[in-house]
């Protein structure tokens, strides 16, 4: 087992299923009711903002009644003790990574608590109502506020910075991510042609599946704590 130094984990919705987030695609899934192209695309903002504004304030609302569960825990226990590096990539617009202890983390696909003024291009924290058109914390315009999400057809944030680590790094970690959306569902294939030992952590066997070195099946509130704990006593994946 080769010597790990740098680790990039990327996690997805199956990571905060266990706090009560509803999953993309499971069965009680986030866009039950809402077809994909009514809620999560600039062409559906700009044909009915409100319907859209709605969507995303209540997911935006929902992260009051939810906590970080243990996978988030013992993720932001092992970045404290880890002594290499370290970097978290997180698909998911919740703020569950940030409340458990997590910094060194990218939100890739945006935050529900974050809004961005597309009059002053300026991105402020947001715990309200987009709903309701507030003004700008920044440039106090009303009306330009839109969720900070990544929609279909937008660019992910700090892919750079991504593609970097992924070059760099001896370990790259999926859990709780179903593969079906890239450019995320890809790190797997770049992290093991520049060398890195790769491992998922999924409820199902996720469609890259077969791409990982290593694959265990079962819930993140319990593979995440043993794989942590084993990590962090003996140094390999
Ligand atoms: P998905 O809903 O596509 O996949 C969630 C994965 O988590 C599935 O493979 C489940 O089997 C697994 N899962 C469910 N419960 C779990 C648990 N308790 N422990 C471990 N795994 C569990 O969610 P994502 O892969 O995150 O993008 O979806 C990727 C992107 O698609 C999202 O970031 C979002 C969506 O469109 C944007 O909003 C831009």
């Amino acid at each position: 087992m080769k010597d790990i130094q740098n680790i990039v984990i990327l996690t997805g919705a199956g990571i905060s299923a266990e706090s009560g987030v509803a999953t993309f695609r499971g069965p009680d899934g986030l866009w039950e009711g809402h077809r994909v192209e009514d809620v999560a695309t600039p062409e559906a903002f700009a044909r009915d903002s409100d319907l859209v504004q709605k969507f995303y304030d209540e997911r935006r609302a929902q992260l009051a009644t939810v906590a970080p569960n243990a996978a988030h825990l013992a993720l932001a226990e092992l970045e404290a003790k880890w002594p290499g590096d370290l970097l978290l990539i997180t698909q998911n617009v919740d703020d569950l990574h940030d409340r458990a202890g997590s910094q060194k983390l990218l939100h890739m696909h945006g935050e529900l608590s974050s809004a961005w003024c597309l009059a002053c291009d300026g991105r402020s924290p947001f715990t309200g109502q987009m709903a309701l058109d507030p003004a700008c914390p920044q440039c106090d315009q009303f009306g330009h506020l839109r969720p900070d999400i990544v929609w279909f057809g937008e660019m992910p944030y700090q892919m750079e910075r991504i593609e970097l680590a992924l070059t760099q790094c001896d370990l790259f970690v999926s859990i709780g991510t179903s593969g079906a959306v890239y450019p995320a569902a890809g790190f797997v294939q770049s992290a093991r042609h520049y060398g890195a030992e790769t491992l998922e952590m999924n409820l199902d066997p996720s469609e890259g599946s077969f791409h990982f070195h290593q694959s265990r099946m079962g819930r993140a509130g319990e593979l995440v704590p043993a794989w942590v704990e084993q990590i962090l006593s003996h140094g390999l994946c």
